[in-house]
């Protein structure tokens, strides 16, 4: 029941912050969504080592606001010296497969999700298991792990879209393979379509199941064939897509120069 899925997801941030959040770290990202509530509470009542000199850098307005409502300093990637990152960036995610590739999104962040992910040493995720039958709606009822990536989610990978390339974007995933892509409404909150924090659209792309990059032969994209597309393949696809302006997909092996900062998580709480 949901109760149970809110206290696992706050056990689940109290493990991460517990092993990944050290008293000399100066910087952290703070992702999107609603386990990151659970976790932002744990830091702002962790005994251990909050000081002053942490810097919280959130991932959009949501996360921007609770970082405030919990008296926690924020700070923004312009404010990073140069050449460094941040000490560690927790997350949320809506569906992992075993290679710790993500969906993410769900909540229509992604952008500066992925921004800050990239721009951090250490990506940890928590994503908790609802258990529930993955076909009833509302999504919150679904599985987290797969095997393969879109297996789980019907709502697929959410993409943000510069509004005017939409139906573009909408025709272009067709052709790659997406079944019956959407541009996200509002629902009962809003009429008309989701507008993200960088004022963008948000497009869902159902997509049959994505191998991972690595232990599989499916290792080539082809359209013709929706099954060969490896969420590594189909990320590096989409992003060339004129107006496409991030995917959710984040199955970055790219370190960023061997700098650190990566698209997948190095540790995954669920
Ligand atoms: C926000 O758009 C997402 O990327 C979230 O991190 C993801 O949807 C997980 O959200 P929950 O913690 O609410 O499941």
């Amino acid at each position: 029941n949901s109760a149970t899925v809110e206290s696992a997801k706050q056990a689940a941030a109290k493990r991460a912050v517990d092993g990944h959040l050290s008293s000399e770290h100066r910087w952290v990202g703070i992702g999107s969504g609603s386990t990151i509530v659970y976790l932002v509470d744990t830091i702002s009542k962790w005994e251990k080592g909050l000081t002053d000199r942490m810097k919280f850098v959130p991932t959009g307005e949501q996360s921007r606001l609770l970082i405030e409502a919990a008296g926690l300093r924020l700070g923004s990637l312009s404010q990073l010296p140069r050449d460094e990152l941040l000490d560690v960036c927790f997350d949320g995610a809506d569906e992992i497969d075993r290679d710790l590739n993500l969906i993410k999104g769900g909540g229509a962040c992604l952008l500066q999700e992925k921004v800050v992910a990239t721009a951090s040493k250490k990506f940890i995720c928590v994503a908790v298991e609802s258990g529930a039958d993955p076909c009833v709606l509302p999504r919150k009822d679904y599985r987290k792990s797969s095997d393969w990536l879109c297996s789980n989610w019907r709502q697929g990978v959410p993409i943000e879209v510069l509004p005017s390339a939409a139906s573009r974007v909408l025709a272009e995933l067709r052709r790659l393979g997406s079944i019956n892509p959407s541009i996200r409404q509002g629902g009962t909150q809003k009429a008309g379509p989701v507008v993200t924090d960088n004022s963008m659209w948000i497009i869902d792309a159902p997509f049959p199941a994505l191998a991972a990059e690595t232990g599989t032969s499916n290792s080539n994209a082809d359209p013709n064939n929706c099954l060969r597309w490896t969420s590594g393949a189909l990320a590096r696809r989409l992003i060339r897509i004129p107006g496409i302006i991030e995917t959710g997909l984040f199955t970055g092996h790219d370190n960023y120069g061997g700098r650190g900062g990566a698209e997948r998580p190095v540790a995954v709480y669920l």
